[in-house]
C-alpha cells in the first residue's frame, strides 16, 4: 500500500492519461492528468494475485457458478454498509454507466422525462438522451458552500417523469447525503410515481467522520420502487474491469430488468467477477481504510492551497476523490480560468458544464494521485493564478 509511489501510466491506453494531449490539450511530456475518475494507485494485491492467477493458468473460458461472487458481495455489503441483500437479487452489467441505461431501458419508455439533480456525473444525462428520454433537470441549491436537494422547487419540474436517478455520495460536489434529505427524496419519487435509481458507487469513499446511508435503508416502502447501483471498480481502481452490480429488492421490478437483460444477451466478464470476488474481503477492506486515510490527506493539501488563491473554492469533501473548484470569485469567463488551468498550470481537469446546469464556472480535480503530485498541482495553480494574490 505505497499510495506515495509515482506510477508513469503514460503510453498504457489509460484514457486519463493517454487522452489528456487529445482532449485538453494538455501536453503529455510533464502535464498532471486530473480529469478522469480513476485511481493513479494499484489496486489491494489480492486482486492483482486473482488476475495473476487467471493468466497462469492460462486458459479464459467462460465463467460458471458464481456463488463465491455473491457471497462476497452480500458479505461487503453487510459488513461495510450494514444493509442485508439476497444472493438472487443482483445482476451483473458492463459497469454502472450499462447499468443505468439498462434502468433506463428497462423501466422507462421514449419521450418519459428523468429526473438528475444537477450538477451531477455526466453519464446519468448522456444515456438517457442516447435512448430518447429527456432528461429534467432539478437544480441543488448551495447552501453554506455545500449542495442540497430541493424537493419543493423539484415539484412543479417532475410532472411527466418517469424515473428519478440519486448519485449518493455525490459526484461532484462530495456531499455525503443525510437521512432526512434522502428521506425526502424517498417522498419525492412516491408523490411524482417515479422508480428511484440509486447510484451509490463511491459508498465506500467516504472520509473519516461521515456516514453513508444506504438508500434501501432509508424507508421500507421504497422498495417497489427502489433499483440500486453499487461496484468495486470506483472502490478498488479496477474500472478498467468494466463490471457493475444492479441490485433489485423487489420481484416485480426484477423480473422486469431479468426480461431486459436476457433480451440484450449481457452477461459477466470473467475478469470483473474474479477481481470484485477478491476484493470483497478482509483484505480489500483494510487497504480501502488505508486508502481512505491517504486520500484525506490529500483532500487537506489540495483545498488548502487551492483556497489560499483568492476568488477559489473547493467545495468540501465529504465522499469521493473529486475535487469541484468554483472560479467564480475569480470573475473571469470559464474560458480564461480554463486556459490558466490547462496552459498555464499544464493541467486537464473536467469542464463543469458537462455535469449540467449549475456547473459553469467548475472545474473539478481527480486527487487519487501521490501526494507530490498534488502539490505539484497546488503549486502550479498558484503560479498560474499569481496575479490574484
Ligand atoms: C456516479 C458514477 N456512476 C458511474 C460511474 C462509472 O461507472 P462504470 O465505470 O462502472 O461505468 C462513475 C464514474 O465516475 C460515477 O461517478
Amino acid at each position: 500500500m505505497d499510495f506515495d509511489e509515482i506510477i508513469d501510466r503514460r503510453g498504457t491506453h489509460s484514457m486519463k492519461w493517454d487522452m489528456m494531449e487529445p482532449i485538453y490539450g494538455v501536453p503529455a511530456a510533464d502535464g498532471i492528468s486530473m480529469w478522469v475518475a480513476d485511481m493513479d494507485f494499484r489496486p489491494p494485491a489480492c486482486v492483482g494475485a486473482a488476475v495473476q492467477k487467471m493468466v497462469d493458468h492460462g486458459i479464459y473460458g467462460y465463467y460458471g457458478d458464481e456463488g463465491a461472487y455473491r457471497a462476497a458481495i452480500g458479505w461487503w455489503m453487510h459488513s461495510r454498509h450494514g444493509w442485508q441483500i439476497e444472493p438472487d437479487w443482483i445482476f451483473t452489467t458492463h459497469g454502472l454507466v450499462n447499468g443505468t441505461a439498462m434502468c433506463v431501458d428497462a423501466f422507462t419508455a421514449p419521450g418519459d422525462g428523468v429526473v438528475l439533480f444537477t450538477p451531477v456525473y455526466h453519464a446519468f444525462a448522456r444515456v438517457i438522451r442516447a435512448a430518447g428520454r429527456r432528461v429534467v433537470e432539478c437544480p441543488l441549491v448551495l447552501r453554506d458552500g455545500r449542495y442540497e436537494m430541493d424537493f419543493a422547487a423539484c415539484d412543479g419540474l417532475a410532472e411527466g417523469a418517469r424515473m428519478v436517478i440519486l448519485c449518493s455520495p455525490h459526484n461532484p460536489g462530495g456531499r455525503v447525503w443525510s437521512r432526512a434529505e434522502l428521506q425526502g427524496l424517498a417522498d419525492f419519487a412516491k408523490r411524482h410515481d417515479l422508480i428511484l435509481v440509486s447510484d451509490e458507487i463511491h459508498h465506500d469513499l467516504v472520509y473519516p467522520g461521515q456516514k453513508h446511508i444506504v438508500m434501501d435503508l432509508v424507508d421500507p416502502t421504497l422498495r417497489e420502487r427502489l433499483v440500486m447501483l453499487t461496484a468495486t471498480t470506483k472502490s478498488f481502481n479496477i474500472a478498467g474491469a468494466h463490471s457493475g452490480n444492479v441490485i433489485i429488492p423487489d420481484q416485480a421490478l426484477r423480473a422486469r430488468f431479468a426480461g431486459r437483460m436476457a433480451a440484450l444477451g449481457i452477461s459477466a466478464n470473467s475478469f470483473g467477477i474474479e477481481m470484485a470476488t477478491t476484493a470483497y474481503s478482509p483484505e480489500g477492506a483494510e487497504w480501502i481504510d488505508a486508502l481512505m486515510v491517504y486520500l484525506d490527506g490529500n483532500r487537506r493539501l489540495f483545498d488548502a492551497g487551492v483556497n489560499a488563491i483568492p476568488g477559489l473554492a473547493s467545495m468540501p469533501l465529504e465522499a469521493t476523490y473529486l475535487a469541484w473548484v468554483d472560479f467564480a470569485g475569480t470573475g473571469m469567463t470559464a474560458a480564461e480560468f480554463t486556459a490558466r488551468v490547462e496552459k498555464g498550470a499544464r493541467i486537464a481537469a473536467n469542464h463543469g458544464p458537462t455535469f449540467g446546469a449549475g456547473g459553469e464556472c467548475f472545474l473539478r480535480f481527480n486527487i487519487a494521485t501521490s501526494r507530490a503530485r498534488v502539490a505539484q498541482a497546488v503549486e502550479r495553480l498558484q503560479a498560474s493564478f499569481a496575479d490574484l494574490q
